[in-house]
């Protein structure tokens, strides 16, 4: 292990990933000597898309980016996982004022849990200031245009989940 590296997570459900949270990635790409994108499996929300599928479809947009960076699936907590990958530092994406309290409460629980690693908040640039996944599964199930937030394959992926769940509906 490299001592002087500075790793850095990105950490989220990405279900699926957005244009916000890509813009997220962009920026913490320059800050890090390497990042990592942690998509965890299981959180405290209701996810719609599997893992194996949100973890490709961030890595699909980050490959298209030709950006660097490994994005792994984490079960458990996200300290543990930072640091089996020696990451120094988390980095968290905030929209609006409405973020903070929550990622406040978040990062000083993180820090309880370990402290040798430290929580970086980066503001959401102002074109994806409200763009959020569950925004984009909304509007996608109710017949909107989502090309604005979510990259192309991303769409696609949410018509076809949109197309499972009314065959569903159907059959039930
Ligand atoms: O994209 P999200 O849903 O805002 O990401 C939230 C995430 C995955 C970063 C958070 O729920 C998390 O870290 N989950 C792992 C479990 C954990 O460590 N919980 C304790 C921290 S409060």
């Amino acid at each position: 292990m490299n001592i002087n590296k500075r790793i850095g997570i990105y950490p989220g459900t990405f279900d699926p990933i957005t244009f916000g949270h890509i813009d997220i990635i962009k920026r913490a790409y320059k800050l890090v000597d390497e990042l990592i994108i942690g998509v965890a499996e299981n959180t405290n929300k209701d996810i719609t898309f599997d893992v194996k599928l949100r973890t490709s479809m961030a890595e699909k947009e980050i490959r298209r980016l030709g950006i660097d960076a490994d994005v792994i699936s984490f079960n458990g907590l996200l300290m543990k996982f930072a640091k089996e990958q020696n990451a120094s530092v988390i980095i968290r994406g905030l929209r609006a004022v409405s973020d903070f309290d929550y990622e406040f409460q978040m990062s000083w629980v993180n820090y309880q849990l370990f402290p040798e690693i430290d929580t970086i908040f980066l503001p959401a640039s102002e074109d994806t200031q409200f763009i959020s996944s569950s925004f984009v599964k909304e509007i996608v199930r109710l017949g909107g245009d989502v090309s604005k937030f979510v990259p192309k394959d991303v769409q696609n992926e949410l018509i076809n989940l949109m197309k499972n769940e009314k065959l569903k509906k159907n059959e039930g």
